[in-house]
C-alpha cells in the first residue's frame, strides 16, 4: 500500500478529509472512528469540503429525505471533482453509512463519480479501500475517463470493526460518545435499521470498560452509551457471564472522574426492572431518557410490531417515575402510519398528555423500500400526515416550554459544551439535558457549574453562573 505521509522528498505530505455526517448519533461517533483510522494516513480534519482531498459522506437511509440529501450532495462533489480534474488534481468521494450499506452499487450507478462505497461495519477496512480506489483512479484517469473507482466493502465481516479501530479521539467538551451495541433485531415493520446496521452485537464488556477509561483520560466527564437498542445490551464479560446494560452503568458509575452517564436510544420492551431501580440509585445517570413510543394506539403499535401497548409504556414510565421523581421524558413519534385513523391519532395525543414530555422527535411515516410497512394498504394522504404531524409537535412543544419555565428560578448543575453567538456567552446542559445560556469564560467550557436559571424558554434557558461554583485552575 501507498504511504501518503511522505512525498518524493520524504517530506509530510499533508491531506484533507471532509467528514458530513447525516443521521443519528451512531453516525456521530462512526464519523469520529473514520477520522481515527484516516489520521495515521496523514489525513488531517477539512472544515469544507473545498480544501479536501477526500470528502466523506456518513449517510442516514431512516427517511427518504434523509437518503435523497445524499444524491444532491453527490451532484455537487460530482462538479468539483470534474474541476479538479480539469486542474490536474483529484477529488476522492466515498459514501460511508446506512445509505451506502442499504444501496451499495446502486450509488455507483446513480452517481458514476462516486470512488468506495463502505459500510457501518467496514469502516476499518478504510485504508484498503482508499489504496485501491487511488490504483483504479490512476488507470481511468490513463485512459482520460472522468467517473469515479467505484470501489465498493458492504459486507457485514466475521471480525468485529470495533476490534480493528484505533483508539477514539472524539471528546468535545468534556463530552463523548461510547458506542456499545450496534443492530437491531426487532423488524419494527417501518424501519430500515435491521437491514443497515445487520443483528444485533454487544461489545464485549473490557472493550467498553477500557474505551471509556481512555475517554475519561482525555478528558470525559460526560459518557453518552450508544446503540440503536441500547437497553438491549447483553455483553460478554471476562469471567464468560452476560451483563445488562443496568450492570455496564454500574460498572461505568465507579470510574473516577465520570460525572455524567446518559445512554440512547431504548426500546421500552428492553427497560427491564434493574435498569429502572438504577434510575433511581446511580447519581451519575442523569435524570433524563429517551424512550420512543412511536404512538399511543394499540392498534398501530401492533402494525407497527413494536411488540408492546400502550399500558406497557405507561406502566413502565410509572415505575420510572417512581424510581427517579424527577425523570424527563423524550420520545420519537411517527404519524401517518398506514392505517391511522383520527381515533388512533387521538390515542397518540392522549398519550401525550398523560405522559408529558420535555422534548420529542416526530416525524411523518416515510414509505421505506423493502420494509414490510411499504407494502400495506392504507397509506395515508400526505396532507393528513402534516396536519397531524402540527398538532402534535404543537402540543409537544407546549409541554417542553412548561418544562423549562418550571425549572426557572433553580440552582442546577450546567456541563458547559461551546460559546454562544453572543460574545461573552456560553452554553451547556443541565441534568435534563436542556440547552442554558448564560455569560461566562469560555474556560468553563468542559466543566460542570451552577447555574441559576432565571428564564425559561421554548427551546432553552438563561441563566447565571452562581460563582464560587467553580475554581478556575490558574
Ligand atoms: N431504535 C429506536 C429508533 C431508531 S430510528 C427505537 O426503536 O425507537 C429513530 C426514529 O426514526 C424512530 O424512533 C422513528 O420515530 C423514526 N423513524 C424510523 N423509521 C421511520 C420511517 N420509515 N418514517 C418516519 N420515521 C421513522
Ligand atoms: Fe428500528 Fe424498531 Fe429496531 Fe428501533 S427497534 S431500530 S425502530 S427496527
Ligand atoms: Fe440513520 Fe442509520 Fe442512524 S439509517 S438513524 S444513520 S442507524
Amino acid at each position: 500500500m501507498k504511504d501518503v505521509r511522505t512525498g518524493s522528498e520524504g517530506q509530510c505530505q499533508r491531506k484533507r478529509v471532509f467528514i458530513r455526517t447525516y443521521g443519528c448519533q451512531m453516525n456521530v461517533y462512526d464519523s469520529d472512528r473514520m477520522a481515527d483510522v484516516l489520521r495515521p494516513l496523514g489525513y488531517a480534519l477539512a472544515d469544507t469540503p473545498e480544501q479536501a482531498d477526500l470528502v466523506v459522506l456518513n449517510t442516514c437511509h431512516i427517511r427518504e429525505h434523509a437518503s435523497e440529501k445524499v444524491y444532491s450532495e453527490l451532484g455537487r462533489l460530482r462538479d468539483t471533482k470534474a474541476e479538479r480534474r480539469a486542474e490536474g488534481r483529484d477529488l476522492t468521494i466515498a459514501v460511508a453509512g446506512c445509505v451506502a450499506q442499504a444501496e451499495g452499487e446502486e450509488i455507483v450507478k446513480r452517481q458514476p463519480a462516486v470512488d468506495i462505497v463502505v459500510g457501518p461495519q467496514a469502516y476499518h477496512r478504510l485504508p484498503e479501500l482508499l489504496a485501491e480506489a487511488e490504483r483504479k483512479s490512476s488507470i481511468l484517469r490513463a485512459g482520460k475517463r472522468l467517473p469515479g473507482a467505484g470501489v465498493l466493502d458492504t459486507e457485514f465481516p466475521a471480525e468485529s470493526k470495533f476490534d480493528h479501530l484505533p483508539s477514539p479521539q472524539g471528546v468535545r467538551a468534556g463530552s463523548a460518545f461510547l458506542s456499545i451495541q450496534e443492530g437491531c433485531d426487532k423488524f419494527c415493520t417501518f424501519c430500515v435499521v435491521p437491514y443497515t446496521r445487520g443483528v444485533e452485537y454487544s461489545r464485549p464488556v473490557s472493550a467498553v470498560l477500557a474505551e471509556a477509561k481512555q475517554l475519561v483520560t482525555a478528558g470525559a466527564i460526560e459518557l453518552t452509551l450508544l446503540g440503536q437498542n441500547v437497553n438491549a445490551y447483553h455483553g460478554e464479560a471476562a469471567d464468560g457471564s452476560t451483563w445488562s446494560l443496568a450492570r455496564l452503568i454500574r460498572e461505568l458509575a465507579e470510574i473516577e472522574g465520570v460525572a455524567r452517564l446518559r445512554y440512547t436510544t431504548s426500546h421500552p420492551r428492553d427497560m427491564d426492572d434493574d435498569l429502572i431501580r438504577a434510575h433511581g440509585e446511580v447519581p451519575q445517570l442523569m435524570p433524563y431518557l429517551h424512550l420512543p413510543v412511536q404512538s399511543g394506539s394499540d392498534r398501530i403499535l401492533e402494525a407497527m410490531n413494536r411488540r408492546h401497548g400502550r399500558d406497557l409504556f405507561l406502566d413502565i414510565v410509572d415505575r420510572l417515575r417512581s424510581a427517579r421523581p424527577d425523570l424527563a421524558l423524550s420520545s420519537d413519534f411517527i404519524v401517518g402510519f398506514p392505517g391511522e385513523s383520527d381515533a388512533d391519532f387521538d390515542d397518540t395525543m392522549h398519550l401525550i398528555d398523560q405522559v408529558g414530555f420535555t422534548s420529542a422527535f416526530s416525524f411523518k411515516y416515510s414509505r421505506r423500500p423493502g420494509t414490510p410497512g411499504a407494502a400495506l394498504p392504507d397509506q395515508v394522504p400526505e396532507s393528513v400526515k402534516a396536519a397531524r404531524l402540527a398538532a402534535l409537535q404543537a402540543l409537544l412543544g407546549r409541554q417542553a416550554r412548561e418544562f423549562n419555565v418550571s425549572k426557572a428560578g433553580t440552582t442546577v448543575p450546567v456541563l458547559f459544551a461551546e460559546t454562544g453567538r453572543k460574545p461573552g456567552q456560553i452554553i451547556g446542559k443541565t441534568p435534563w439535558l436542556q440547552s442554558v445560556y448564560a455569560e461566562g469564560n469560555s474556560r468553563l467550557i468542559g466543566r460542570i457549574v451552577d447555574v441559576r436559571l432565571t428564564e425559561g424558554h421554548a427551546n432553552s434557558l438563561a441563566g447565571e453562573i452562581v460563582t464560587g461554583s467553580y475554581e478556575v485552575a490558574a
